[in-house]
């Protein structure tokens, strides 16, 4: 029987040692900077990206290790968005994962700064790597840089932001959470999946996978918002709401947007079908992703 909690708790391990081992220390100047970094990674996040990065190599029968560089450069990636998203002229937030965000701990500069390095150091891991053939050596960086870029999360937080005072159709939502939040998402799957040697069908079908699963969890996080509390998330509840955010449940309310999160995720698990690995985890997680309460 496989059991998730156990699966989690061991990847996450073996990911926060890799970061531990691999992000520069307070000892190398300058030392704030790499002190707001480190603060900034680890304090508890989920690791979802890189987990899903690894399980992808995984159900592609390849081997996690190549997949575990790529995954922790997502993993940075990820956390400086964190650190600008909760920036004042963002979300305006002072909590995340269960501490002071980054710009109060440390100031804005710092904070805006310790995100633009993050984002870089995950540039400098993914150009280490090179994907196996017939996928092009740089095809790591590309795969990232798409989905982080300004067709890729900055386009989905841009929107995001520009609708708390402009247009609110169900259009922009869609827009919004693929972009801010599916991108990167269905980019570790592709990463993961590059490593382990995917097949094109394979690659497709993780990438329908991630695309799903990606929206499933913003649309999770934004009914988590609303309904969930603070100290189990580690970041204030009822942001959405404070900010006249875009959401799920200012456009469809609870109920319709939990049925659409479950119809996402029952069309993620489909796509597992041709997979030749172990797929429990990938099934597990998917699950996991619209039952999560932080
Ligand atoms: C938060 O991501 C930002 C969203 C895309 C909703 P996570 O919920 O994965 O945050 P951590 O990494 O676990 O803190
Ligand atoms: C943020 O969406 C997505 C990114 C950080 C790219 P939210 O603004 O909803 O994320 P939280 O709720 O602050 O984690
Ligand atoms: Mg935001
Ligand atoms: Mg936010
Ligand atoms: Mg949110």
């Amino acid at each position: 029987m496989f059991e998730l909690s156990t699966y989690l708790k061991e990847k996450r391990r073996m990911i926060e040692n890799a970061l531990d081992r691999h992000l520069p220390t307070e000892e190398t100047r300058p030392g704030v900077l790499h002190a707001a970094m480190r603060y900034s990674v680890f304090s508890g996040g989920k690791r979802l990206r890189p987990i899903l990065c690894l399980a992808a190599a995984d159900a592609v029968k390849g081997r996690e290790e190549d997949a575990l560089l790529p995954a922790i450069a997502l993993e940075v990636l990820h956390t400086y968005t964190l650190v600008h998203d909760d920036l004042p002229s963002m979300d305006d937030d002072a909590v995340r994962r269960g501490q002071p965000t980054t710009h109060i701990q440390f100031g804005e500069a710092t904070a805006i700064l310790a995100g633009d390095a993050l984002l870089t150091l995950a540039f400098e891991w993914l150009g280490q790597c090179r994907a196996p053939a017939p996928y092009l050596p740089g095809q790591y960086v590309h795969e990232v840089a798409e989905a982080a870029g300004s067709r890729g999360v900055i386009a989905g937080q841009i929107e995001d932001l520009a609708a708390e005072t402009g247009d609110t159709t169900p259009e922009r939502l869609d827009f919004i959470h693929l972009h801010k939040t599916a991108a990167l998402i269905r980019a570790a799957m592709r990463v993961g999946a590059i490593a382990g040697g995917a097949s094109a069908e394979q690659l497709d079908a993780v990438s329908v996978y991630g695309c799903n699963i990606g929206i499933a969890f913003q649309i999770a996080d934004d009914l988590l918002d609303e309904t969930g509390t603070t100290e189990r998330m580690g970041k204030p509840a009822g942001s959405d709401r404070k900010n006249k955010k875009l959401t799920y449940v200012s456009c469809y309310g609870l109920e319709q947007s939990r049925k659409r999160a479950e119809t996402l995720v029952d069309e993620a698990i489909a796509a597992l079908s041709l997979f030749k690995g172990p797929t429990a985890p990938l099934e597990a997680i998917a699950r996991y992703v619209i039952d999560r309460d932080h």
